[in-house]
């Protein structure tokens, strides 16, 4: 640990067969014996090979505390091993059965206002309680002792979809250790904090509480640790049952579901302690931005597993029910959503859930098989899928990294959506996407994940390594620690070309503004000064690049150049002459800043020019087509119904509407 080997591969090797692992989330607790039977008909039918076992089934494994009843388990698990099936068992520690609520009801998490949350749905556990974790340990111990070396078993996976978070007195006491493990005594906390504002200064760390409804806006620091808190609580919780696992096994796959970008958890610092990254992603049908947002999100998965082939845990095969109107996915928008997955590196490909559930509250979400059964187009695609992706030739394929770095930092985003800001305008995650969008419709693949990626190379001495990327976008920095700054420096005077969005080095790790008007040395590393930011009443229009017009809309910033020039200046409005997108030559290479937020169109043709100085052409694709490399091989999803051109390996292909085509085009 960390592994760095493809466990994923290996695994699929092992089992011999070409394509991605194909499966789903298998729930047989909630289905009699013989339709068990009928299922594993279908399942080899679907040519169904991975199967997550057990995510919800802590009741029916563990009836009364200490009772545990696993014959059933016993059954399923040589039932798939009969069949070939490899199982992702999991520690079912999601949804504890109500009897530990009801023996301790402080295993129960609490809201900021103080309420609690019992059973009745799921999820109702409290990560800082004791009786919850010693629960967790002992179903673990259990199904470890029983399932480790099983021959069905070939992943283990901790939990689901971490994200529970508490406000009460239990996580009061594992906050306060958590901040005086980081700032050793109550005067280092205070200066970080700016406790002096607003007379929060606090006497020692028990006077600390984790955020709670307060009369007006809570600290920022105060946020940002809790935030950085329960992403460490959650990762202990699922670290304490990993250990389990490896102590009794320590050659076994052990992973847990990632929710792509995801708020409550650094998956940033999660990454290293998964064999296998694995995430769930739920496209919306009825969006079709929504391919971008699956698209980025799936490079964020292969950087977060450093290029390593990655498990695609759960979608929909049709819909899901959790949107205020739930429009099923086509089954050509199915086989397109895992395909896409497949080429950003996903050699598993898994739905939620095998079988669509009878009764409870997932009842009206999709599933393989639906409740008219096997009879059905849907069953049907998802069988012709299956045949499909096991001749897969990607899989055999490394899943690459790019030439391009997106700097995603998790503790900047979560500062900078906190209540008190210059605007709502600015959301991190959709300037991601509003960066990434030239080169999604020019086919071109990026990485994107934390900037400790890029600083953590750094030697000793301050110099860093080399970097494998030609150009490094920084969407909207808004906190920035100095030594993403000597790091980005070095790349840029050894050729690197650096874009540098809106908004960007505002605060330090504390959220206390970087004074002086330097960004935290970021704007003087772009070549400007800063005085203040300016959201805006209306759109204003600027001029530049080619003297080409554009609109600026909802908040620019009030520069000025210093050894930067301006490619680009506001033309109206009380900030008319203002420098609105400057560009710096430095060393072998150049920073862009584009202190403003663009409409699209001037936003795409900045970020050609700055990728045309990285020799990346981001000339678009035609519409509704998306192409994504991966390793040799090429492909090109068609997602319009009409037939579109592409050129793919130095010829022009037709791409049939609503379908795919793959090409062999050696790099
Ligand atoms: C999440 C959960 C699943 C299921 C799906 C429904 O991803 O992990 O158990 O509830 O949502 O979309």
């Amino acid at each position: 640990m960390p592994r760095y080997r493809d466990e994923l591969s290996h695994l699929r090797d092992r089992r011999g067969t070409r394509g991605p692992f194909f499966g789903a989330d298998y729930n047989p607790e909630q289905w009699p014996r013989d339709v068990h039977a009928e299922d594993l008909d279908l399942m080899d039918r679907a040519h169904i090979d991975f199967v997550t076992v057990g995510v919800f089934s802590w009741a029916r494994l563990e009836p009364e505390p200490g009772r545990f009843d696993l014959e059933w388990l016993d059954l399923v698990l040589g039932d798939l091993h009969s069949r070939g099936i490899s199982v992702d068992l999991a520690l079912p520690v999601a949804s504890p059965p109500p009897w530990l609520g009801v023996l301790h009801p402080d295993s129960l998490p609490r809201t900021r206002s103080g309420t609690t949350l019992w059973w009745g749905s799921r999820n109702q556990f409290n990560p800082s309680s004791p009786a919850y974790r010693e629960a967790a340990r002992r179903i673990t111990e259990v199904l470890v002792d029983r399932y480790a070396g099983h021959p069905a078993v070939a992943m283990w996976h901790v939990g689901n979809e971490y994200g529970q978070l508490s406000h009460d007195e239990h996580t009061a006491r594992a906050f306060r250790t958590w901040l005086r493990r980081r700032y050793g005594d109550i005067d280092a906390l205070n200066q970080a904090w700016g406790t002096t504002v607003w007379s929060l200064w606090l006497r020692d760390f028990e006077d600390v509480i984790p955020p709670r409804d307060t009369p007006y806006l809570v600290n920022p620091a105060l946020e940002l640790d809790f935030a950085r808190f329960v992403s460490d609580e959650l990762l202990d919780c699922y670290l304490e049952l990993a250990r389990i696992i490896r102590g009794t096994d320590p050659d076994a796959l052990v992973t847990t579901n990632f929710m792509g970008f995801f708020p409550l958890a650094d998956y940033g610092g999660w990454m290293d302690h998964v064999d296998v990254v694995a995430d769930d992603h739920y496209t919306d049908p009825a969006d079709p931005a929504t391919r971008l947002t699956a698209s980025l999100t799936h490079s964020y998965l292969r950087t977060l597993g450093r290029a390593r082939s990655w498990v695609l845990m759960e979608q929909a095969a049709g819909a899901v029910n959790w949107r205020p109107h739930n429009v099923p996915k086509t089954a050509a928008q199915n086989r397109l959503d895992s395909w896409r997955a497949h080429a950003h590196g996903a050699d598993a490909i898994s739905y939620f859930q095998f079988r669509q559930a009878a009764s409870g509250p997932e009842a009206f979400h999709s599933a393989l098989v639906p409740h008219a059964g096997a009879d059905t187009a849907r069953y049907r695609a998802v069988v012709e899928l299956g045949r499909e992706l096991a001749t897969s030739s990607l899989a055999g394929q490394a899943p690459g990294s790019s030439r391009v770095f997106f700097v995603h930092d998790w503790e900047s985003w979560r500062a900078g959506t906190g209540r008190g800001r210059v605007t709502d305008a600015l959301d991190p995650i959709a300037q991601n996407e509003a960066y990434y969008a030239p080169f999604f419709h020019a086919g071109q693949k990026v990485d994107i994940g934390p900037s400790t990626l890029l600083t953590d190379q750094a030697e000793p001495s301050g110099t860093a390594p080399e970097t494998p990327y030609d150009l490094v976008v920084l969407p909207h920095q808004f906190l920035l620690r100095p030594e993403l700054v000597t790091a980005l420096e070095q790349f840029v005077r050894r050729g690197g070309q650096l874009l540098i969005g809106p908004h960007s080095g505002v605060v330090d790790q504390h959220v206390r503004a970087h004074l002086g008007g330097t960004g935290g040395g970021l704007l003087e590393l772009a070549g400007i000064f800063r005085e203040e930011p300016w959201p805006l009443a209306a759109p204003v229009a600027a001029a530049g690049i080619d003297d080409a017009s554009m609109q600026v809309h909802s908040f620019v910033e009030v520069l000025r150049t210093t050894t930067a020039q301006a490619r680009c200046s506001l033309t109206e409005g009380p900030l008319a002459g203002r420098p609105l997108i400057t560009r710096r030559e430095l060393g072998e290479g150049a920073v862009w800043y584009v202190g403003g937020l663009l409409e699209q169109g001037a936003l795409q043709a900045v970020i050609s020019a700055v990728a045309a100085g990285s020799g990346i052409d981001l000339a678009p694709l035609p519409d509704e087509v998306e192409l994504i490399r991966r390793g040799d091989w090429v492909i090109a999803l068609n997602h319009g119904r009409e037939s579109a051109r592409v050129r793919l390996g130095g010829r022009d292909i037709e791409v049939a509407g609503e379908d795919l085509v793959i090409r062999r085009e050696p790099r």
